[in-house]
């Protein structure tokens, strides 16, 4: 994660590298710096915090430069592990993992250098700053060669002042090639500017860009050609509207979401091609992680009911220790994400194309890494996500899902019309829902001083009650548990007491009578209850304390349904708590090492 820019051309660097970076908090906002080379020198700001904390460095003079917003990996966050990192004649920006730190540290120790932060990063500034033979370039190629892990780098040297280095392995980094001017970003809403041509660095790739252009090298220094990507589209202004945050703006915009990828699929030819794949399929595996790990966990209910298709979730960062193939036969993999960039999620998607699978890449974003990977690339269409806790993108990928299980089903030759219909009503029940979540601001006030909380389902409403936990954990940071309803009897239940708030989904009309026992229990034990349900007669239970109707809807596809009350009850504690429900601690939105 950590977000990278970089700026060489006419105009001054500072004001356009900060209003740049802005664009690229979501992915780490813990510390922040900005360097650029003038009159012979680094003028560099560097401090804990967001990138408002270096407004001041809007007057740097020079109009070259490079900056950094930070998730910490390797050091704690604060001003002197914040990048830039400076070392002699070298300033260095970095997004990734050294691997090899240890060795390349106690290396560097013996050698007598003076390493001012913890970081990784400023280990290989060191070794620029040691190894420079008098050509930046071929020197970054030499010292890289020795680094192991993952990097997007912008580099300035002082002895070439109109010149900004670039390198990439395993974490994205975009060369955008202006009139008169080249941008560095970590992602396409940082580069866009009138006519701008974007070059994707790919793995092993550097690059030296100048006010009239950049020239791009390959891991052995030699120089070569690349074709641009594409001509940045022209980035909306992000704003948050009439809605005090951006998390609730996006979960207004969940039916738009939906429709809108919902209306894509019909016109993209993928998708029929996709259907036709999973006709012949014996079997689907989905690859995720965090929010659209829990979208792949809903949607596997539909993909078996409706389809027939057997279908495993495997949280990407576990998937390489799993067996290559339990199955045999065909096999689909889904790699889903909503950025596109989540390295976890990269990784089990090339492995599952060296095991030999087809690769089906589901993003929110066209030009990420991930969707050029897949044999198939789908889109959702939620729009830019830009709170780091998931929202809308969830209903977005779920519609997707969905429309995909229907397509097999009636490949196949199963009728699903009952369920086409109630997948097309989906958005007006998600705008019906959303008018109706008026007690949740009551619900959060009672969460708000909540030892634990759990959140307990049977089935699909499991899989929403995961993703429940998920963002209450996030905005409100009070220790939380999605749970298999039946399962709490068997251990967890001695952790339940009067001040365990438990929020239980009942969506699924077989599995009632089991869900309510789990609430009787819970209940007999001091916990209050809250459910969220499709069914009214049971919110007059004595055991329920408030609860929230759902629209009427298939059951396969409650999960959209259900977990908008929950993402409401997480932003709701959120703010009762005094919290930023659009950027949580220690978080970012897009992670992008492994
Ligand atoms: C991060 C975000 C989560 C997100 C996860 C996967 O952890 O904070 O909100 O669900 O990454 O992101 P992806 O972009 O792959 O869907």
């Amino acid at each position: 994660m950590c977000g990278i820019v970089g700026y060489v051309g006419d105009r001054r660097a500072a004001p356009l590298l900060l209003e740049r970076l802005r664009r690229l908090e979501y992915r780490g906002y813990d510390s922040a710096g900005i360097c650029t080379i003038a009159e012979g020198g680094f003028h560099a700001v560097r401090r804990k915090g967001r990138i408002r904390e270096i407004a001041c460095a809007e007057s740097l003079p020079g109009t070259v430069g490079i900056a950094h917003t930070r998730w910490a990996t390797h050091g704690a966050p604060c001003e002197k592990n914040a990048h830039p990192h400076l070392c002699g004649k070298f300033a260095l920006v970095h997004n990734g993992i050294v691997e090899n730190d240890g060795a390349l540290r106690a290396s560097l120790l013996r050698q007598g250098a003076e390493l001012k932060s913890q970081t990784d990063s400023e280990l290989i500034v060191q070794m620029l700053d040691r190894e420079y033979d008098g050509d930046p370039m071929q020197t970054l190629v030499r010292v890289l060669r020795r680094v192991e892990g993952s990097y997007a780098l912008g580099v300035l040297c002082l002895d070439c002042p109109g010149v900004l280095f670039a390198a990439r392995r395993k974490s994205p980094l975009l060369v955008g090639v202006g009139e008169g001017e080249c941008l560095l970003a970590s992602d396409l809403p940082a580069l866009a500017s009138e006519g701008m041509q974007a070059y994707v660095l790919e793995d092993g790739e550097l690059a030296a860009l100048r006010a009239d252009g950049a020239e791009f090298y390959g891991a052995d220094g030699k120089r070569i050609q690349k074709k641009p990507h594409c001509t940045v589209p022209r980035e909306e202004i992000p704003s948050k509207g009439r809605y005090p945050h951006y998390m609730c703006k996006e979960m207004a915009e969940i039916p738009l979401a939906i429709r809108q990828s919902l209306c894509d699929l019909r016109q993209d030819h993928t998708f029929n091609d996709v259907c036709e794949v999973l006709c012949q399929t014996d079997y689907v595996e989905i690859v995720a992680c965090g929010t659209a790990y829990h979208a792949g966990l809903a949607a596997k209910y539909a993909f078996e009911r409706l389809a027939g298709i057997r279908t495993d979730v495997y949280l990407a960062g576990e998937y390489r220790d799993g067996l290559p193939d339990c199955t045999g036969g065909e096999c689909l993999t889904i790699a889903l994400s909503q950025s596109g960039e989540t390295a976890d999620t990269i990784a089990a998607a090339s492995l599952a194309k060296q095991r030999g699978k087809t690769l089906l890449c589901i993003t929110n974003a066209p030009y990420s890494t991930l969707s050029s990977m897949g044999d198939r690339a789908l889109v959702t269409r939620a729009g830019r996500e830009i709170a780091v806790a998931a929202t809308k993108s969830y209903q977005a990928q779920l519609a997707v899902l969905y429309a995909l299980s229907l397509g097999a089903a009636r490949a196949r030759g199963r009728n699903v019309d009952k369920e086409y219909a109630a997948l097309e009503r989906l958005p007006d029940d998600c705008r019906i829902l959303l008018s109706r979540l008026g007690r949740i601001g009551g619900w959060a006030e009672r969460f708000r001083g909540a030892r634990s909380v759990y959140f307990i389902g049977k089935g699909a409403d499991h899989a929403a009650a995961v993703e429940g936990s998920l963002k209450l954990k996030e905005l409100s940071y009070i220790p939380s548990e999605g749970y298999a309803a039946g399962e709490l009897k068997h251990g967890t239940l001695s952790l339940v007491d009067q001040r365990t708030p438990v929020v239980a989904i009942l969506t699924q009309r077989q599995l009632a009578a089991r869900l309510m026992n789990a609430v009787s229990e819970v209940a007999s034990r001091g916990a209050r209850v809250f459910l969220v349900t499709s069914f009214p007669e049971f919110c007059a239970r004595r055991e329920v304390i408030s609860s929230v109707v759902l629209p009427e809807t298939s059951p396969l596809f409650t999960p959209a349904l259900s977990v908008i009350p929950l993402q409401a009850l997480a932003y709701e504690t959120a703010l009762a708590l005094g919290n930023d429900p659009d950027k949580p601690r220690n978080l970012a939105k897009s992670v992008t090492v492994e």
